[in-house]
């Protein structure tokens, strides 16, 4: 990386440390509403994110559901551009349907001019919260989860829609551990209400963390294989308990039963995304053929064992026969 580059990275490092301060993950009553969310009962506040937004859960009175109503921060209301901008990304989201991707069910705006997102409410959280707390995964059920996650990442990418922002907080979970992926679209709002996302980010550095080493550079052209790499960042995380950074060790080092998709997770994660996966699908795809890899390596090391064996026995045979 250029002198410049390494500057600016450096730059934009201490801003996301200095904001981190600032970007609590409160828990508590709806103070701080921005106003009534006709059609909506507000229950309480779920959570602050770095990008500035806020989380409500709250209660559809046409139907009794619990949903989560996300209000979008100030930029999102000013910029004529970026409303109409809002309103067609939502209408897309709404349009969409899939087992791996929270369902976005409303939008609108309140008379202040703040936009709001209402979702289905998932009771089970994030996995950032997961992680928090300490759960750890088995290989298979990491894999399983991050497999499932880029079923959405695909459907989204060939809708046209590259996330740039997945990380545990947005991958929701339902009770049955299924994952769902929330926030499409929203990280590109960002970049056109002219916040910078790397700014605005909540984890700060693990945002940092799972960005893939392009969404870095100014001007650069970013596509689905961001997201790849991203999420290849949270299965590393989730077999290693760590962020990837700069030089990552293959996950089996931290963990040997990790050894059959060593090769997959380097491969998501490789700084040029032309070594990468081409798509979310062939990434899914390799992680769900490691573990025939490694079977065919298993009965590869049974069968040359056991032509070593037969040699030794007979080689013992006929020591024996020749004494
Ligand atoms: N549909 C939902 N159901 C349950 N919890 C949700 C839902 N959507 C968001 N949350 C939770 O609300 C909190 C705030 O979410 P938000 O997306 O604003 O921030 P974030 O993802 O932590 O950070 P960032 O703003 O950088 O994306 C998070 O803890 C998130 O897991
Ligand atoms: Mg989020």
């Amino acid at each position: 990386m250029s002198e410049a580059g390494k500057s600016t990275n450096g730059r934009l490092l201490r801003r996301l440390v200095d904001r981190a301060g600032t970007h609590a993950l409160a828990c508590g009553p709806t103070d701080g509403a921005p106003g009534r969310f006709p059609g909506y009962i507000l229950e309480r506040r779920i959570g602050r994110g770095g990008m500035g937004a806020t989380v409500y859960l709250a209660r559809q009175i046409s139907t009794g559901a619990n949903v989560a109503i996300k209000v979008l921060p100030e930029e999102f209301a000013g910029d004529a551009a970026v409303a109409r901008r809002f309103d067609r990304e939502v209408r897309v989201m709404r349009s969409l349907r899939h087992p791996n991707v929270v369902r976005v069910v409303d939008s609108g705006g309140l008379p202040d001019g703040a936009r709001f997102i209402v979702m289905e409410y998932l009771p089970s959280g994030s996995l950032a919260r997961h992680l928090k707390e300490g759960k750890r995964f088995e290989t298979a059920s990491a894999v399983e989860l991050i497999a499932k996650a880029c079923r959405a990442l695909s459907m989204m990418h060939d809708c046209g829609i590259i996330h740039r922002d997945i990380k545990p907080s947005n991958i929701l979970l339902e009770l049955s551990g299924n994952p769902k992926l929330c926030d499409f679209g929203l990280a590109r709002l960002a970049d056109v209400s002219n916040s910078s996302r790397l700014t605005e980010s909540g984890d700060v550095i693990g945002t940092f963390g799972y960005m893939a080493p392009e969404q870095l550079q100014a001007k650069a052209k970013i596509d689905g294989r961001a997201d790849t790499y991203s999420l290849g960042a949270v299965l590393y995380q989730l077999l290693t308990g760590s962020i990837p950074g700069g030089n990552a060790r293959s996950p089996s080092v931290m963990r040997q039963d990790a050894a059959p998709f060593d090769a997959v997770v380097m491969r998501a994660l490789e700084t040029d995304p032309a070594r990468r996966f081409a798509t979310a699908e062939g990434f899914r795809q390799a992680l769900l053929a490691a573990p025939d890899l490694n079977r065919r390596q298993a009965f590869r090391r049974i069968v040359v064992g056991g032509i070593a064996l037969a040699g030794i026995a007979t080689g013992v045979w006929g020591a024996w026969r020749s004494r």
